[in-house]
C-alpha cells in the first residue's frame, strides 16, 4: 500500500519528548505520525491517548537496539504506506544518576557501552534502515534529539554534570549527522540535530523548567523544513533564542 501523506516516526514516543512530538506533528496536515516502543503495550496506550484527543495516529513495536525489530520495522513501513519521510531519533537514555557517573575515571564501561547502544548506535541503525526508503522519493527530513551537554566548544567551560556516558554517546550522535550531511549533500534528504532543553521527562526530572511540549517545538521546526533548508545543523531550542539558532559543536 502507499499513502499520500508523509509519513513520520518518532522513536520511543510513547511517553516524554517523543511523545509530545508525536502529537505536535499529528496535529499537522499531511503527516502520518507513527509512535513507536520497544513495550508494545506502552505504545498502544500513547495511541489511544492521543485517539482520544482526536488525533489519528499509528503505532509500530520497535526496539532501535535490535537489529530484527528495526529490520521489522522498516519493512512493515514499505508494506503499510510505501513510504518514510520523517525520522526523529528521539529515544535515549541517560545513566547520569548512577554515582559513577559524576567521572569519566570511574564511569562503568558496561554502562558507557549500553549507554552508546542507545543513543548513538541506534539512530544509525535506524539512518541505516530508512535513508534507502527515503531516497525512493528523494525526501526524508531526520532530526536527532542532542543536547547543549555534547557541544565540545563548550564543555571545558560549562556547569552541567560530567555524565560520561551520557555526553560521549551524544557526541556520537553529533558526529552522525556531520558524516551523514556530508553523504546526503545534493538530495532532498536533510539531517540535523538540536538541543530540546531541560526538560520534566523521565530523564529529566521534576526540577527541569521546560516542559516535554515545549521541547518539541524545535523538532518540529526541523521535521518539515522546507527544500533546501538547513542541511547537517546543530540547534539551540527555538523558544530560547525566538527562532533557529545553531549551537557550536
Ligand atoms: N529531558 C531532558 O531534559 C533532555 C535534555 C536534552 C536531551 N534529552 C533527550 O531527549 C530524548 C527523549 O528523552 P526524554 O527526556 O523524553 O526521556 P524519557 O521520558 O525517559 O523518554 C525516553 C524514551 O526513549 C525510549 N527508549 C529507551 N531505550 C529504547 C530502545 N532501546 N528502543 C526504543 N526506545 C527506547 C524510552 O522507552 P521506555 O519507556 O520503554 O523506557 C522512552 O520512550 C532523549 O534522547 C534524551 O537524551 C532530554
Amino acid at each position: 500500500m502507499t499513502t499520500e501523506k508523509r509519513v513520520a516516526v518518532i522513536t520511543g514516543s510513547n511517553k516524554g519528548l517523543g511523545f509530545e512530538i508525536a502529537k505536535k506533528l499529528a496535529k499537522l496536515d499531511n503527516i502520518q505520525a507513527i509512535i513507536s516502543s520497544r513495550d508494545e503495550a506502552k505504545g498502544l496506550e500513547a495511541r489511544e491517548k492521543l485517539a482520544q484527543q482526536g488525533l489519528d495516529v499509528d503505532y509500530l513495536p520497535l526496539d532501535i537496539t535490535d537489529d530484527k525489530s528495526v529490520e521489522n520495522f522498516a519493512s512493515m513501513l514499505r508494506k503499510q504506506y510505501g513510504r518514510v519521510d520523517i525520522l526523529v531519533n528521539n529515544a535515549g537514555v541517560n545513566p547520569a544518576r548512577e554515582a559513577e557517573e559524576s567521572s569519566v575515571l570511574t564511569a562503568k564501561l558496561d554502562t558507557v557501552i549500553s549507554t552508546f547502544a542507545v543513543n548513538t548506535v541506534g539512530p544509525l541503525r535506524m539512518c541505516q534502515a530508512l535513508i534507502p526508503i527515503m531516497k525512493d522519493h528523494n525526501y526524508g527530513r531526520i532530526v536527532n534529539v542532542s543536547t547543549e551537554m555534547a557541544s565540545l566548544n563548550s564543555i571545558a567551560n560549562d556547569f552541567y554534570p560530567i555524565a560520561p556516558s551520557y555526553r560521549l554517546s551524544k557526541i556520537g550522535l553529533n558526529g552522525l549527522a556531520c558524516l551523514l550531511a556530508k553523504e546526503l549533500k545534493g538530495t532532498n534528504i536533510l539531517i540535523n540535530n538540536y538541543s530540546p532543553g531541560w526538560m520534566k521527562t523521565d530523564i529529566g526530572g521534576s526540577n527541569a523548567p521546560l516542559t516535554a511540549e515545549e521541547g518539541a517545538e524545535t523538532a518540529i521546526y526541523l521535521a518539515t523544513l522546507p527544500d533546501g533548508g538547513p542541511q547537517g545543523g546543530f540547534f539551540a531550542e527555538i523558544r530560547k533564542f525566538g527562532g533557529p539558532f545553531a549551537l557550536p559543536w
